[in-house]
């Protein structure tokens, strides 16, 4: 990528959340777009689902209310560095779309991403080896297997990651969010 400044409203922060189906791709896109909006200078944080589980949300699970308390938790976060200028990067699967909703709402220029794989292509890939055994029935409220995944209707930014490739959707990514990638 090159190192072309065009920031859009210099100090004004922004949350850019991404909601997907586990291995679907969150991670990987939100930390190429970590690593490219650093390269320009950006002030850019980023709330990783697993990161965010070993330490703020220790000790939660995958309940409802777990998985809601996990969220707001992230948003909560979100919104203090936001307001402070900070570009937020958030990657959690985020399932159910009431909550999503009632978090993007009350964060300073929220951008939905939806990084949308199909279960059979995530469930192929199984990076971390947990659709295998949610499959087999040994991790019980698997998102997309045995609990819901609410997709989002009208996100802002759709990356369909079993069509793309991640310089495809960060090239996205840049040019949704104002950048010139
Ligand atoms: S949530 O629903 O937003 O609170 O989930 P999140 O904090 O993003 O955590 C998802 C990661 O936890 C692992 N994991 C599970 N995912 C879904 N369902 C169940 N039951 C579960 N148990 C463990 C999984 O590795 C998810 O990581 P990602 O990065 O999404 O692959």
């Amino acid at each position: 990528m090159t190192a072309t400044l065009n920031r859009p409203e210099v100090g004004t922060g922004r949350v850019v959340w991404f909601t997907g189906l586990s291995g679907a791709g969150k991670s990987t896109l939100a930390s190429a777009l970590y690593e490219e909006l650093t390269a320009r200078g950006v002030p850019v944080e980023l709330l990783d689902g697993d990161a965010v589980r070993e330490n703020l949300s220790k000790g939660l699970g995958f309940s409802r209310q777990d998985r809601d308390t996990n969220v707001r938790r992230i948003a909560f976060v979100a919104g203090l560095l936001a307001r402070h200028g900070v570009t937020v990067l958030v990657s959690a699967i985020s399932p159910y779309a009431d909550t999503r909703r009632e978090v993007l709402n009350g964060l300073p220029n929220p951008t939905e991403v939806f990084v949308d794989a199909p279960l059979e292509v995530v469930t192929q890939r199984d990076v971390k080896g947990l659709y295998l055994r949610a499959l087999a029935g040994e991790i019980p409220h698997f998102t997309g297997v045995s609990d819901p995944y609410e997709a989002p209707e009208t996100p802002d930014l759709h990356l369909r990651t079993d069509r793309i490739g991640v310089e495809e959707g960060l090239g996205q990514l840049l040019r949704h969010l104002g950048y010139e990638a």
